[in-house]
């Protein structure tokens, strides 16, 4: 009952009244929802223009022997009402916590929506895969310039000045010509580098990028990429060559490859071959590829390095990496592997 100037001292503080005002504090506390409407409720219920606030105000016109009486009564409902306040308070600031909380959760095992930035080219990785069957059995890796000396690049190479790949057709010279220096036409003017640096015996692959003046089409790249390798030592025989070569097919290709030699022409090895290998599991169906070149070096070239052809002998042999790619993983288009597109590259996988 709200206190009015029209109730006597005695019925202005009454234990209904009372009663009311804490049941009406506790209802607007409990049904607050959110720590704004507690707040609203405390003032109304609690504050200074409160219903107990007025009560507790009018104690002082009750009678001196109902004081002590009706003073704590008041008291024991301000105390539950505050008490009440207190625990709902706790409750709430505890639900909003919670809830935050749970808006600010981050699952970091989650995976990130965003493009990956790139991923390695084939070609670098096929190198890589190349050079590392021939770590593993004791070789070494050399590099050299891509821009050469004509003398590595042809005459070291046996050669001759009227060779026809040393025609300007055929290869991008450097200015001021007196220099003789050219894009490197293949990777093996390392093979002559190699036995001027290292001596013999000598066993090194040499992965690289060699520039020719082609047109750019679906089978042909001005800018492509080899891997020579030359073996020199006491006894090195064609057999050696042989068991080498389909040592790297298989690894390369699979254990079902096999390698051919047929006989041709290379001024830099004699006897030379031509590779083929035996792709088992071709796209188009099981058949011969033209892989690479090869053969017993050539006494001229030892010689062009200095050293005794009646007691060092070994083999050579280059093959392209782009065309390699091309037929291990069916890819039809060399331009593919020039343009750029991150989402050729992403196709073999994130290697590292
Ligand atoms: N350099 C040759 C080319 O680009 C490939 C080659 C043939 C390399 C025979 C060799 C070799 O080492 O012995 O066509």
């Amino acid at each position: 009952m709200p206190p009015s100037p029209e109730n006597s001292p005695n019925a202005v503080i009454s234990e209904q009244a009372v009663a009311a005002a804490v049941e009406a504090a506790l209802a607007a506390i409990a049904a607050a929802g959110d720590t704004a409407q507690l707040k609203a409720a405390k003032s109304a219920h609690a504050g200074e223009a409160s219903p107990l606030a007025a009560l507790n105000a009018t104690l002082r016109d009750v009678p001196a022997d109902q004081k002590a009486a009706l003073g704590a009564l008041v008291g024991r409902a301000r105390a539950q009402v505050g008490q009440a306040l207190a625990a709902r308070e706790a409750e709430l600031a505890e639900a909003e916590e919670t809830a935050r909380l749970a808006a600010e959760a981050i699952d970091v095992t989650a995976i990130p929506a965003r493009a990956l930035p790139g991923a390695r080219h084939p070609l670098s990785t096929l190198m890589e895969q190349m050079s590392d069957i021939f770590i593993a059995m004791g070789w070494e890796v050399a590099e050299g310039p891509e821009l050469e000396n004509e003398w590595f690049n042809f005459d070291a190479l046996n050669m001759d000045a009227d060779h026809p790949a040393r025609g300007t057709q055929d290869t991008f010279f450097v200015e001021p010509e007196e220099r003789h220096l050219l894009l490197r036409t293949q990777t093996s003017p390392v093979q002559v580098r190699s036995l001027l640096d290292r001596g013999v015996p000598l066993y090194v692959v040499s992965p690289g990028r060699v520039f020719r003046k082609d047109e750019l089409d679906a089978t042909h790249t001005p800018v492509f990429h080899q891997l020579e390798g030359i073996a020199i030592d006491k006894g090195l025989t064609m057999a050696h060559l042989r068991g080498t070569l389909e040592h790297l097919a298989r690894a390369v290709i699979g254990e079902g490859a096999r390698i051919r030699l047929r006989p041709n022409y290379f001024p830099f090895t004699e006897p030379s071959a031509e590779l083929d290998v035996w792709h088992p599991t071709f796209k188009e169906g099981a058949r011969w590829i033209e892989w690479g070149g090869c053969g017993m070096v050539n006494p001229n070239v030892l010689r062009a390095a200095g050293i005794d052809p009646e007691v060092y002998q070994g083999f050579a042999f280059g093959m392209g990496i782009e065309r390699t790619l091309m037929f291990r993983n069916g890819v039809q288009d060399m331009r593919d592997m020039v343009e750029g597109d991150v989402r050729f590259s992403q196709q073999f996988g994130m290697v590292v």
